[in-house]
């Protein structure tokens, strides 16, 4: 039987973090009106206590969102924890997400503490946490370059004191996929009390490596992964939502399913892009402008054939515009016709033969052939009379 993938959407949070991208309240709740819409199961929605700036949009999504879950992150501090609950007292489903560094480096560096002391604080929050509300995830940042004999002693202690999901992330994106999975894999096999909770992928994207972190750990036994529209995050960026959706739908074999609506998927990232006002690269997949853009002369005499030869995805599975021959001086003489076709001309092979000489001369002046030029090239092109 498939088992379900929650996406834990982290937009709002972590991706909110990228300078330039701040929302207002107003921007924020319309924003999770829409992830809500996607498909999602859990909104990360701020960090309450950060700014009452985000205590109010937190409030705000708690009101307003009725079948996801609504997430708040917090340190593991008390009085984080109790903002949080605060914004939070209006969600029907509302999550705590508190945690602490476990790696080395945060435990010396940023806390000047002990293994034994963050041990502790970590039981702590949850525990406190645990007083106001039944669903708390608990993070262990820098979990990718945490020794992993050190994370399954503290995951096991949190998922006792009442921790229902344990964030793993790779804050740094420094695993490589083997690395992380193996590390979803060694908790699961150690860690035993692992059945009473969900185990969660939040990867970075410092070597673009986030969604194939995020997929290993999947197939390791993770079942939430956090995730952003167009992998906006802190520097490189977090996991893109578009592309762990679509991994997981392509490769049914894994036996893993998300709930998102997969053709809101473009329509959204476009809109992403202009609220948090980040550009999508033109080569990013699922959403970039050339995702489905087929332009060398090879790839679409056989994508003209047949869409599957150059063609894992429908975009209109992905909401995307569709499938473009695009003409450039690399482009053949199947997409010339092709596109003379679509403008409603009617030339035989030896017109494309003459016309496609034109064109080269033309293409070899521009990045790309247009429209106009098309029109252009007809009326500059004289069909000879044919031979009675
Ligand atoms: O990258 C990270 O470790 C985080 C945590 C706060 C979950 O964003
Ligand atoms: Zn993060």
């Amino acid at each position: 039987m498939d088992q379900q993938v929650f996406i834990f959407d982290t937009t709002l949070r972590d991706g909110e973090q990228v300078p330039g991208c701040k929302l207002n309240t107003k921007e924020k709740l319309a924003l999770a009106l829409k992830l809500e819409a996607l498909g999602v199961d859990i909104i990360e929605a701020g960090f309450p206590i950060s700014s009452p700036g985000d205590f109010e949009s937190v409030t705000q999504i708690s009101k307003h969102i009725r079948n996801a879950t609504v997430c708040g992150l917090t340190r593991a501090v008390k009085k984080d924890i109790e903002v949080a609950a605060e914004a939070l007292k209006f969600a029907k489903r509302p999550r705590i997400h508190t945690g602490i560094g476990t790696s080395d480096f945060h435990i010396k560096s940023k806390f000047n503490a002990t293994r034994g002391e963050i041990l502790q604080r970590a039981i702590q929050a949850v525990t406190w946490a645990k007083n106001f509300v039944d669903d708390v995830e608990f993070y262990a940042e820098d979990a990718g370059r945490t020794d992993n004999e050190y994370l399954a002693l503290v995951v096991e202690a949190v998922i006792k004191a009442g921790a229902t999901v344990v964030n793993i992330p790779d804050t740094t994106g420094y695993c490589l996929p083997q690395q992380y999975g193996e590390k979803i894999a060694y908790l699961r096999n150690h860690v035993a009390n692992i059945d009473k909770a969900v185990l969660s992928c939040h990867c970075h994207n410092d070597l673009g490596l986030a969604t194939a972190n995020s997929i290993a750990g999947a197939v390791a036994g993770a079942r939430q992964i956090e995730c952003t529209i167009n992998g906006l995050g802190e520097r490189a960026g977090n996991t893109s939502l578009e592309e762990v959706v679509m991994v997981l739908k392509q490769h049914k074999h894994l036996g893993l399913y998300t709930n998102i609506h997969t053709q809101m998927l473009n329509p959204l990232s476009r809109e992403v892009s202009e609220i948090m006002r980040v550009p999508v690269q033109l080569n990013k997949a699922i959403v970039g402008a050339n995702a489905f853009s087929h332009s060398s002369g090879i790839h679409q005499d056989g994508f003209l054939k047949d869409s599957l030869t150059y063609e894992i995805i429908n975009p209109e599975e992905v909401g995307a515009e569709g499938s473009k021959i695009v003409l450039t001086a690399r482009s053949g003489r199947s997409a010339l016709a092709y596109r003379f076709q679509k403008l409603g001309y009617d030339f035989n092979r030896n017109d494309i033969d003459v016309l496609y000489d034109l064109f080269l001369k033309v293409a070899d002046t521009k990045k790309e052939i247009e429209e106009e030029d098309l029109h252009q090239l007809a009326k500059a092109y004289t069909p000879e009379p044919a031979l009675a």
